[in-house]
């Protein structure tokens, strides 16, 4: 005789339902970054769009972030923190290697749901995305938090040429809950483990820590990226699993409203949509140029831009994509909230 494992029953549908960010305060221009690395405001501008960054204060930490995010997402979504189910974090610059910080964001908003961080980098966010609303649509969840945050200024050599003027911190979190009618399409991801090397941790941590016959480092373990390869690969790889995407919610490119690219590089954004032949009306999110690129926390960042300045509306279809560090990636059409 067996014993039911009772089907746990989902919602027909899951949904975006509200969108929160937190930017820190300090705005670094390039100006302040380009003596270290022998830089100009110039080549900056003109080889990643950025003209600023945002860069965390001592009392801006990862948890801090997160919590002023989720607290404005679950406002937005018209939910108290008790109601969620499930807490996921995307970030790779916890310095923690457990516990998750999940769980303080969860306990310092008001609940004891599921809570875990995912190490997707760059494309965390939309990760998470797809996965809380599998966990609604399968009845693991009625409402997940999903936030992407990094505070990349840990982990910056701010003398390295290849990343001291790309990189920042800040947080976007979002709610995903039950829907009526489709709003989170199915998800595009995967990863290219060849090319494993190219943005990464530059040392373990044994190597930082050492043995007594083989000191260590003794310094922070810096992240380090090839830059070149991966604006390649980002710029003609990615167009062609953004339009997978579109296939894959049964649309086509003339019913996207908004393109939320993950915000690396302004040239990478301009290329994806000129290659994915994106019409003129689709409107795309541009938050690199005074955000700087901040891996996990971009694309809900960007999108909570648009949404706060109008360029995307309620009902509005928006695609979403990013990717980095694995490399990997992960593209999906939702629904602006
Ligand atoms: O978020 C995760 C995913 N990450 C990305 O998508 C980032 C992708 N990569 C990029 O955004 C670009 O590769 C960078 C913005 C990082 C660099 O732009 P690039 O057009 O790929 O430049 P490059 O590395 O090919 O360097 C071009 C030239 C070189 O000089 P020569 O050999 O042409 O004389 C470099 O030495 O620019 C020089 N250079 C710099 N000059 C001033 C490299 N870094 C700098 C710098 N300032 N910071």
């Amino acid at each position: 005789m067996g014993t039911p494992l009772s089907a746990s029953t989902g919602a027909p549908h899951a949904a975006i339902l509200g969108v929160g960010a937190y930017r820190p305060v300090r705005v670094v221009p390039n100006a302040d970054v380009v003596d270290a690395i022998d830089s100009s405001d110039e080549w900056i501008q003109q080889r990643s769009g950025i003209k600023t960054r945002r860069w965390a204060g001592p009392e801006e930490s990862v948890q801090m972030m997160s919590v002023e995010a989720s607290r404005i997402a679950l406002e937005r979504a018209g939910l108290d923190a008790g109601q969620i189910d499930c807490v996921v974090v995307a970030t790779v610059s916890h310095l923690l290697q457990t516990p998750a910080v999940a769980t303080a964001i969860a306990h310092e908003l008001g609940t004891d749901a599921a809570a875990f961080d995912i190490s997707a980098a760059c494309s965390g966010f939309c990760h998470g995305i797809s996965m809380a609303s599998d966990f609604v649509r399968a009845g693991s969840a009625q409402h997940v938090l999903v936030i992407g945050v990094e505070r990349l200024t840990d982990i910056l050599d701010l003398t390295d040429r290849g990343t001291a003027f790309i990189f920042a911190d800040g947080a976007g979190a979002a709610v995903v809950g039950p829907s009526d009618t489709p709003g989170i399409g199915p998800v595009v991801w995967g990863s290219d483990g060849e090319q494993f090397d190219l943005i990464r941790q530059r040392e373990d941590w044994r190597d930082v820590v050492g043995s007594p016959e083989r000191p260590g480092s003794g310094v922070m373990p810096h992240l380090v990226m090839q830059g070149n390869p991966v604006f390649r690969w980002a710029s003609f790889a990615m167009a062609k699993i953004g339009q997978q995407a579109i296939d894959r919610a049964g649309i086509t490119l003339d019913d996207l409203d908004v393109f939320v690219p993950h915000q690396a590089n302004m040239r990478i954004i301009d290329a994806m949509a000129r290659s994915m032949k994106l019409p003129s009306h689709v409107r795309i999110a541009r938050d690199v140029a005074d955000q700087g690129n901040t891996s996990a926390a971009s694309v809900p960042l960007a999108l909570e831009r648009m949404i706060a300045e109008g360029d995307a509306r309620s009902g509005d279809t928006a695609l979403l994509i990013a990717f980095g560090a694995g490399l990997s990636y992960a593209a999906q059409v939702v629904t602006v909230p």
